[in-house]
Formats: structure tokens, C-alpha cells, sequence
């Protein structure tokens, strides 16, 4: 299996047009993110843990946000250079990020990147992370699928997207908590396809889990919402909206 970073590294100049066929509506998405980040953070300095393609930041810049984009892949943000985040594109790890303590009002992660962190002992130090770049009062947002979505959506998963010139084959295979995602993009070239492929690793956290972690990482106050709702999430939410106050 590969490592998260190869994965990414490789769908990286298809990630845009995979996740548009996917349904994904980062418009929408900015005006919720930006809602969250009005009504908690202290402040408009925000760092992007896991930024992928930047399309998220570059609209939240837009609405006047200070953001630096992070990400492992160095491809991902390749991808992002057209859309005006300039010298805000930081290649790094979230469980090293390279900046010092107190230096965000609000850290964000996205589209359920934090799944792909595969152990507890992981998650925390992730969460250890963030906690200590944000200043006493900084939130963090981010958003995981629920054990739910793996049993009820994902789990067995077969889906075909198409358009342009591109299909994508989706397939999952879930054991236990741990579901293996398959990607298959094939690409018009001429008479023939191109075929490139990849396999990603996700892992389910329960709520309670999840709220243990960032409790013991130092976050003292947590709310989980339905994501794109401002709901209490419950049994059958698919995807977790969690906000995590730092409060010293
Ligand atoms: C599903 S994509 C989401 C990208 C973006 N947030 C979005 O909404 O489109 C997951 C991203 O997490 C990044 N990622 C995975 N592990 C990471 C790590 N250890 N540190 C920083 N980024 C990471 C991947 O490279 C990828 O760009």
C-alpha cells in the first residue's frame, strides 16, 4: 500500500476535475467555513493543515481572510500556484508544522483529510500540533467521516464518474475500521485510455474518540455539528463538523 503523500502526489494534476465531478461546491463550502471562522476565531489569521489544491483558501482569502495553505504533497499545491495564494503555500506535515507556537487565530482541515490518519497515537500528535499553533482563544474546524458514512455509504462502494475526456472509477473495501479506497481515473488520449490508479487507507473515529483526543491534546471545549449544518450531529451523521476551542 502506499503512503498517503504518493497517493496524492500521483492524482494531483486530476484533483480539481475529480472532486467537481464528485459534487464537491467549494463556493458553498467557503460561505459555511466562513460563517464558523466569523463566529469563533478570535482573529483572521488561519492555517489550512491539509490545503490539497487550494481551492477552498484562495475563496476564503477572498473574503478576507489571512491564510496560509499547508500540505504534505507538493503536487497538490502545485496545482493551486494560478490561484493567487503566492507565497502562502507551505509544504509540511501536520504532525510537524512548521511555524511557531501561538501563530494562528484558527487552524481548518477539510474533506475528510484527518481520515486518513490511521492510529490514535497519530491523531493526537496531529491534534497536539494544531493546539500549539494556535493562540489561547483559536478554534479549529475540521471535518471526518463518521463511523456511519463507512458502514452505510462507503462500504462496498462501486462508482463511475464521467465528463470531459475522463472517467473515474471509485471502489471501496471496508474491514472493520478501516475502509481501502480504490481510485481508478482513466483519461482520453486519442483512440485510447489512459489508465492511472491509486489506493488511499481511511479510518473511522467514533465521536467519543475523537472528542478524547482533542481533550487530552489540550483543546477544553468541543462542539460537533452536522457538517454544512449547524445541527448537533447524532447517530446517523455521515460527516462530522468539529469545532475544538483552545482555551488556556
Ligand atoms: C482529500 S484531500 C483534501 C484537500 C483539500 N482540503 C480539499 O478540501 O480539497 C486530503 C489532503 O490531505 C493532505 N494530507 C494528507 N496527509 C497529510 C499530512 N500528514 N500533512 C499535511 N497534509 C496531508 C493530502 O496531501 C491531500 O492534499
Amino acid at each position: 500500500m502506499e503512503d498517503v503523500k504518493t497517493f496524492f502526489d500521483r492524482i494531483a494534476p486530476y484533483y480539481d476535475r475529480i472532486v467537481q465531478m464528485a459534487g464537491a461546491k467549494y463556493v458553498l463550502w467557503s460561505k459555511y467555513i466562513k460563517l464558523l471562522l466569523s463566529q469563533n476565531a478570535p482573529g483572521r489569521r488561519i492555517l489550512d493543515i491539509s490545503a490539497g489544491t487550494g481551492s477552498l483558501d484562495a475563496l476564503l482569502v477572498k473574503e478576507g481572510f489571512d491564510v496560509y495553505a499547508m500540505d504534505v504533497s507538493f503536487a497538490m499545491l502545485k496545482q493551486s500556484l494560478h490561484r493567487g495564494l503566492g507565497g502562502r503555500l507551505v509544504a509540511g506535515s501536520f504532525d510537524a508544522i512548521p511555524f511557531s507556537s501561538g501563530a494562528f487565530d484558527a487552524a481548518i482541515s477539510t474533506f475528510d483529510s484527518l481520515n486518513t490518519v490511521l492510529s490514535s497515537d497519530e491523531l493526537l500528535r496531529v491534534f497536539r500540533e494544531v493546539h500549539r499553533v494556535l493562540v489561547d482563544g483559536g478554534v479549529f474546524l475540521f471535518d471526518m467521516n463518521s463511523p456511519y458514512s463507512y458502514r452505510t455509504y462507503w462500504d462496498g462502494l462501486e462508482r463511475v464518474d464521467e465528463g470531459g475526456g475522463m472517467m473515474v472509477v471509485w471502489r471501496a473495501f471496508r474491514n472493520g475500521a478501516i475502509t481501502r479506497l480504490r481510485i481508478d481515473i482513466f483519461l482520453r488520449e486519442g483512440r485510447c485510455w489512459r489508465r492511472i490508479s491509486g489506493e488511499l487507507l481511511e479510518r473511522a473515529y467514533p465521536l467519543r474518540t475523537i472528542i478524547g483526543l482533542l481533550r487530552r491534546a489540550g483543546f477544553s471545549r468541543v462542539i460537533c455539528l452536522n457538517h454544512m449544518g449547524l445541527s448537533p450531529c447524532g447517530r446517523s451523521t455521515m460527516r462530522y463538523q468539529i469545532m475544538a476551542f483552545k482555551i488556556v
